[in-house]
């Protein structure tokens, strides 16, 4: 079968792309390498290098959608934070591009567009776990944007001829998480500052809890949705563990001194009510965080 990874340079695109792989699929990814990394590039997929939120490339995904089954699409600039700082170009890097994938994958007869939303269109909802049928209530330009994408994905099942589903995914840790910079999530911010020898950062009193889900999980979730015969028509999905850990928790689990800073803007708790994957998809997580970090610290020298 062949399928189209849009962002497949990036931590969680990547993996996907191996896994397609791995079950002997042909995979062409479409990545403009902002901060996805020619070093995550599976050998055996074709590459496509360029920006999707530019529509004047519309012929080029065209041509390299045809024929293909699904289309996931993970390309986006992932982070809440610098969303706050630069919401236009957010805007039409995330909108835009979106939507002109969506354009693109119909217009090639796709049979079906996966949508990789986010948790962060539920805001800081007070009512947990938090379950697809609450208002959404993003509280950045990111979350919207997300958002938004699932909106669209909804037309689009119901005006053209394509299927839809969107997961909305849960703070995803894993292999080749980012832990560079102003894109880093905590896990990955926590792991540069103790390999720099640093004090790790925590915003507030760190007692914030998330959702944090594995990679692995968020693969399979993604490749079951592309064959559930049970999805299509734009059905939002949560994809998290369905348990959460403070900020303060992880930071433990790192091990190492640490400095609190001043607050930031953002949800005091995330937990997914996780039932409707499991109805949908059959889905469920299978990886323990604790387990995961211990392995981790290990590969990388920090025990
Ligand atoms: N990581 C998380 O915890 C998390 C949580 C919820 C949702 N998501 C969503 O999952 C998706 C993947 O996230 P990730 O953590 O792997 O991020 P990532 O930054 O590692 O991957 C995004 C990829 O998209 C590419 N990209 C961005 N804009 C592009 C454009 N205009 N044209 C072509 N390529 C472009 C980047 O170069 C990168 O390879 C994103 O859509 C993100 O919003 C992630």
């Amino acid at each position: 079968m062949k399928y189209v990874v849009v962002g497949g340079a990036g931590f969680i695109g990547s993996n996907l792309v191996d896994k397609l792989i791995e079950n002997k699929n042909e995979v062409t990814i479409i990545d403009n390498f902002t901060t996805g990394k020619k070093s995550n590039l599976n050998p055996k997929a074709s590459v496509l290098e360029l920006d999707v939120s530019n529509i004047s490339n519309y012929d080029k995904i065209v041509h390299s959608m045809r024929g293909a089954d699904t289309v996931f699409m993970l390309a986006a600039k992932a982070r809440v934070q610098p969303s706050i700082e630069n919401p236009l170009e957010y805007e039409i890097n995330n909108t835009i591009g979106t939507l002109n994938i969506l354009k693109c994958a119909s217009d090639a007869k796709v049979r079906r567009f996966v949508y990789s939303a986010s948790s962060s269109a539920y805001g800081d909802s007070k009512k947990l776990p938090l379950k697809e049928n609450f208002d959404a209530n993003p509280m950045s330009p990111y979350g919207a944007q997300k958002f938004y994408g699932e909106v669209m994905c909804k037309v689009f099942a119901k005006v053209y001829q394509i299927q839809t589903v969107s997961l909305r995914y849960f703070n995803v840790y894993g292999e080749r998480q980012n832990i560079d910079g102003a894109y880093a999530l905590v896990m990955g911010i926590f792991i540069y500052q103790r390999l720099n020898n640093q004090p790790m950062t925590i915003n507030g009193d760190g007692e914030q809890r998330r959702d944090f889900t594995y990679v692995g999980d968020v693969v399979s979730a993604n490749i079951l949705a592309s064959s559930s015969e049970n999805v299509g028509n734009g059905e939002v999905i949560n994809i998290g563990n369905g348990d959460n850990r403070s900020v303060n928790q992880i930071a433990e689990m790192i091990g190492g001194p640490k400095i609190n800073l001043d607050p930031i803007l953002e949800p005091n708790e995330t937990l997914a009510d996780n039932s409707l994957a499991k109805k949908l998809l059959n889905w469920e997580p299978t990886q323990k965080i604790e387990d995961w970090v211990k392995k981790y610290k290990k590969e990388i020298g920090l025990d």
